[in-house]
């Protein structure tokens, strides 16, 4: 049962080991639209009577979409908030507020009863493929649960589709009767990903399904996950903490920092053009892949100083500002909006630029109303309307033109 042992550069694995990187596709509808999504765990003082003193703001207020058939990736340091937005997506949470639109509907507050049906067109893949699987069942009854639960085929044709299953999935069909802990890592989540894939699901939550894995197995893991998509039509919310796993998989990537989306756009936007110094800093950690796709030599590690504050009581103004570089005045006052600046490319900071290439001035006065500090300036209160929708508007701001850019 053994898989390759080959061990490609990090970074080039997924190029190397099999199909071309997945395109956008700009026509499609959304399959998700998640609209200021906030969730938030209260956290109770100690002693008898446990009263709430404050809240984990785990996500705070992020807007996204994912489109139909295709995937966006979701990156971030430990603990930004990535699993729990899956998990508010896949409503294994109540969302505390906003909406999430799965096909057209609101499922945000649905009930247990309503969201039955649901349950087997959204499907979760977990990070852990040693304690997804329950060890004393056979893989042949861990995949055909689901198939039994939603009743989906005729109990005689279980064993033919769980079998298909395992096919589909790369493994050997016969070996349904075998137990978790006869398998690989990579032949677990392979077996996971089968779980995940009987219920024919439109939209597949999939966090860090390869980062327990070796490099070389991640990339025949992410390969499987991309025929599937192209077979079945598919979508992925694709989470995982570094940006070299994600590229060749999404098209599209929002980066998460503290509870809140803090960049979103195209490859192209986030790999070859970021502008904030957050994701610069996290691309900068993985400088092959920088370079593989620019061109551009590594331009050095962007070391960030300094823990990740607490999302109980995160910094005021941008949260990034503790461990930012090129932080100023503004920062610490006003939350900057997450602005459009490109066709499909959003980015939230004040100072908004390549690396080693930032505004001297603050580009957000003109729509938050302030001064160059972050003062009430009611001569700037152009108020224009923030750009907080998910999705992407037909016009956005041109920083490199300083005028408005349409599409
Ligand atoms: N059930 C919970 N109750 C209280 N706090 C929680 C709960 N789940 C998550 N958190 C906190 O919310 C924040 C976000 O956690 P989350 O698991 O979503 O992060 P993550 O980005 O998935 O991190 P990782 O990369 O480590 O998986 C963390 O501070 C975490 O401690
Ligand atoms: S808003 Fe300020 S602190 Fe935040 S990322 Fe931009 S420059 Fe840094
Ligand atoms: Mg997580």
């Amino acid at each position: 049962m053994a898989e390759s042992t080959e061990v490609p550069t990090p970074g080039t694995a997924f190029d190397e080991l099999g199909h071309a990187a997945t395109q956008l596709d700009p026509e499609a509808p959304p399959i998700l639209t998640v609209r200021h999504l906030k969730q938030y765990f209260p956290v109770k003082s100690s002693g008898l009577i446990r009263r709430k003193v404050g809240d984990v703001k785990a996500v705070d207020d992020i807007s996204f979409q994912v489109p139909q058939g295709g995937s966006l990736g979701l990156v971030g340091e430990s603990g930004c908030g990535k699993s729990t937005t899956g998990r508010a997506i896949t409503r294994l949470y109540t969302p505390t507020e906003g909406s999430v639109e799965f096909d057209g509907n609101d499922i945000a507050n649905y009930s247990a009863r309503q969201l039955k049906p649901l349950r087997s067109e959204i499907q979760m893949i977990f990070q852990d493929p040693y304690s997804s699987l329950n060890p004393r069942h056979t893989v042949g009854s861990i995949i055909a649960a689901p198939l039994r639960i939603h009743d989906m085929v005729p109990k005689d044709q279980t064993l033919k589709r769980v079998q298909e299953l395992l096919e589909i999935v790369g493994l050997n069909p016969e070996h349904y009767n075998r137990y978790p802990n006869e398998f690989s890592g990579g032949q677990r989540q392979r077996i996971g990903i089968a779980r995940a894939l009987a219920l024919q699901p439109k939209l597949i939550v999939a966090d860090e399904p390869v980062s327990a894995l070796d490099v070389s197995i991640q990339a025949q893991v992410v390969n499987l996950l991309q025929d599937i998509q192209r077979d079945f039509g598919v979508a992925f919310l694709f989470i995982a903490h570094d940006l070299a796993v994600v590229r060749h998989f999404c098209p599209e990537v929002a980066v998460m920092y503290l509870g809140k989306i803090v960049e979103i756009g195209d490859r192209e936007s986030i790999y070859e053009n970021a502008h904030h110094p957050y994701t610069q800093a996290l691309l900068s950690a993985v400088p092959e892949v920088k370079s593989a796709v620019t061109g551009e030599p590594d331009a050095g590690r962007i070391r960030l100083e300094g823990d990740v504050p607490s999302p109980i009581d995160p910094p005021s103004g941008c949260r990034f500002r503790t461990r930012c570089p090129i932080a100023q005045e503004i920062c610490a006052t006003q939350e900057p909006p997450l602005l459009q600046i490109g066709q499909r490319h959003k980015v939230a900071c004040h100072f908004p630029g390549r690396r080693g290439d930032v505004p001297t001035r603050p580009v957000t006065t003109r729509m938050l109303g302030v001064d160059d500090t972050g003062a009430p300036d009611p001569g700037m209160s152009g108020a224009e309307k923030m750009v907080d929708e998910p999705g992407y508007a037909d016009t956005w701001l041109d920083l490199d033109r300083n005028t408005v850019g349409r599409a």
